[in-house]
């Protein structure tokens, strides 16, 4: 796991190496967390991508609850499609609906008599998301060709994915939404936003008493406590339950909080959707 801070230079290059990018591509293929759709988001992305056709896909979808109710929500703005990328459920499906979204434009292109050639797509997502993820996924799904393709400024890569579609091998990063304290908070517990930026305690705690809320079957389940609306509360039952102990026999916080939080990531605490 790896993410990054950022500042507004690195949001600006950021934007800048997208944009070049698309300049190449018939389509966008647009990852978002599954478990926090909407904050997953980059508030800029639309304005980058100025109406280029775009795929959404729900990642993650294999620690997510309602992914039907989402997938409902986003299809009435764009063709939608859930995967897990490191499984490869959904893969499939991905692959036709890229190649279909393409289609108006390679069409087009063949009428003018150009030769005919493959869909072109790139995949943008906010750090963490599972953009390497998919892009591996695809890639191990057939015998990679990887070609080089003169761009504007360099040679890009492309990875062949299945007859008729090829996609750049090198994804666009988009910075997340962290200017709402609430968005930021489901970015933190899903690792968008590294956990060295801010003070862990308190998003843990917080991140309890919402799964205390929404989802406390997970919970109870996983570590047999009582459920309470008190994130501190939790963390302490949790602590002692699970043995983050220091000498004295008070509970370790800093260590409770981190198996939380890595239990939580991994899907232990069950399936959520948190926006
Ligand atoms: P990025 O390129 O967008 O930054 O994300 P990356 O693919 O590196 O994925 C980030 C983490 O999310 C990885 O976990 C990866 O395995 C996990 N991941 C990606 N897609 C899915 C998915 O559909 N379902 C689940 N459950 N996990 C997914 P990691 O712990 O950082 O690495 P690893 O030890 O699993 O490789």
């Amino acid at each position: 796991m790896e993410t990054l801070q950022w500042f507004p230079g690195h949001m600006k290059k950021a934007e800048r190496l997208i944009q070049e990018n698309l300049k190449l591509v018939d389509l966008v293929i647009e990852l978002l967390d599954a478990r926090i759709p909407l904050s997953s988001q980059n508030p800029m992305l639309r304005e980058i991508i100025q109406g280029k056709p775009r795929l959404i896909v729900l990642n993650k979808a294999d620690l997510a609850a309602n992914v039907d109710v989402w997938l409902k929500k986003f299809r009435e703005i764009a063709p939608t499609v859930a995967v897990d990328a490191v499984k490869g459920t959904g893969i499939k499906n991905l692959i036709a609906q890229a190649k279909l979204l393409a289609e108006a434009k390679t069409h087009k292109l063949a009428k003018h008599g150009a030769k005919p050639r493959a869909a072109r797509a790139m995949i943008v997502g906010i750090p963490n998301v599972g953009k390497s993820s998919l892009i591996n996924r695809l890639a191990g799904m057939n015998h990679v060709k990887i070609e080089n393709r003169p761009g504007v400024t360099r040679a890009k890569q492309w990875i062949k994915i299945a007859d008729g579609l090829d996609l750049l091998d090198t994804p666009g990063i988009l910075y997340p939404k962290f200017d709402d304290a609430d968005v930021a908070l489901k970015l933190s517990w899903t690792y968008a936003i590294s956990d060295e930026i801010h003070d862990l305690e308190p998003t843990v705690c917080k991140l309890l008493e919402t799964l205390a809320a929404k989802f406390p079957d997970g919970l109870i389940e996983r570590y047999k406590i009582q459920i309470s609306t008190d994130g501190h509360e939790l963390l302490n039952q949790i602590g002692l339950k699970r043995g983050c102990i220091r000498k004295g026999g008070v509970v370790d916080t800093d260590k409770a909080l981190r198996l939380v939080l890595s239990e939580f990531r991994a899907g232990k605490l069950g399936k959520v959707t948190l926006d």
